[in-house]
């Protein structure tokens, strides 16, 4: 079976190093204190979570973890959050006695599975969803707990909670995790620039309201170790070098230098021995041919300015916005470049880095640059 994992959740032995940022969150969550966790996508910040998750858990913490990525509306929010709550209950008659005192307007109940698990849900009736329900709900984490028993909330993809303004949800949540004592928070998500906005704004409820941790690539001495590791117990060798060349193709992204690997491993495995450079060069250019139909088509949906603005990153992202830059590249005027840029970090094709915007996916910079170069992968 190929040893390489990528587009999940990593865990066990899949999952490599963030040992510092584990404890860091770990000590900081156990502090009482709310944390924002900043990561561009595809970094690992889930699996790091999922780990985090398995250290508290040990320590006889309550965790509770919700993805907003499939929130729409409040309904919504309350069926697949309560759920959330529910999950990792060891007595569910216990929680569902609990809930359906907390929360008045409505019905929790208890179903069997096909495999005969007991699955909880909650039944509207005829309720009206409104701000009051959500509220009681949001009371639930502390009621889970005691000063004793300590929870922790996991809020992923927090920034899709802006889908719950109508009901004014931020304010809603603040005001309620002020009153928490034995809970604390950890929000993370992939856009970057929604959660800066909502905790670095002072006009936002959630402003200054969390530590911020940022986690950065993998150390490459350790990926390069753990890429060797893993192909060594199928028989394939790869030196450092060749591995540096491996995880500088991938971007430096952990999920892409998982994909990558898990294609050399596959060309290889039938017969070759040794990681070379012209084969990743060669993996590099098979993924490119897989997904040259969505990439052509993402690239034929951008504007005319997009465009040339994703041309000019392939060659570098620095000071994007100098009239050097945009001399360069004949991109027109600054203020051209900034919607252009604006538009792309929002539709996530761009991420902003500390100092440089980079096109997030390597393999779709590599498209573009061939695209550039008049060549059709
Ligand atoms: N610590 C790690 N060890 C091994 N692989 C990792 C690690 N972190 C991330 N990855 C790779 O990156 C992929 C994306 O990870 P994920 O946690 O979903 O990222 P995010 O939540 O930041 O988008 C994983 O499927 C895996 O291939
Ligand atoms: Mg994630």
């Amino acid at each position: 079976m190929n040893p390489f994992k990528y587009g999940t959740i990593v865990r066990g032995e899949d999952f490599y190093d963030r040992k510092e940022e584990c404890s860091r969150i770990t000590e900081t969550l156990l502090g009482g204190n709310n944390i924002v966790l900043y990561a561009p996508r595809r970094f690992g910040k889930t699996s790091l979570v999922f780990k985090v998750i398995e250290q508290l858990e040990k320590k006889n913490v309550i965790c509770v973890y919700f993805d907003f990525m499939t929130v729409y509306s409040p309904e919504s929010f309350i069926r697949l959050y309560a759920k959330a709550l529910s999950e990792r209950q060891t007595n569910l008659d216990k929680f569902v006695k609990n809930f359906a005192s907390a929360i008045k307007n409505i019905r929790p109940t208890l179903s069997f599975n096909t495999d005969g698990e007991a699955e909880f849900s909650v039944d509207f009736a005829n309720t009206p969803v409104d701000e009051r329900v959500v509220a009681q709900l949001l009371d639930m984490p502390e009621a889970l707990g005691s000063s004793r028993k300590k929870v922790v909330v996991f809020f992923d993809e927090f920034q899709e909670a802006v889908k719950l303004q109508n009901i004014n949800f931020e304010n809603l949540l603040r005001s309620k995790i002020q009153k928490q004592v034995n809970t604390s928070y950890l929000f993370l998500g992939s856009k970057t620039h929604i959660l800066h906005e909502l905790f670095d704004n002072k006009k936002r409820a959630f402003y200054h309201s969390a530590a911020q941790i940022s986690i950065g690539p993998l150390p490459e001495a350790d990926t390069i170790k753990y890429l060797q590791h893993k192909l060594a117990s199928s028989g394939i060798a790869l030196d450092a070098e060749t591995g540096r060349y491996l995880i500088s193709a991938a971007g430096n992204i952990p999920h892409y230098i998982q994909l990558l690997a898990s294609e050399v491993w596959q060309y290889l495995i039938g017969n070759k021995k040794t990681v070379t450079k012209p084969i990743v060069d060669y993996c590099v250019k098979q993924t490119l041919a897989l997904k040259s139909d969505y990439y052509l088509e993402l690239f034929n949906r951008q504007s005319q300015s997009k465009k040339q603005l994703l041309q000019a990153l392939t060659a570098g992202g620095k000071n994007v916005f100098s009239a050097a830059y945009i001399n360069t590249h004949r991109l027109g005027s600054a203020s051209t470049v900034q919607r252009a840029m604006k538009e792309l970090v929002e539709e996530g094709i761009v991420e902003k880095l500390k100092d440089e915007y980079v096109i997030a996916d390597p393999f779709f910079k590599a498209f573009v640059a061939e695209i550039m170069r008049g060549i059709m992968p």
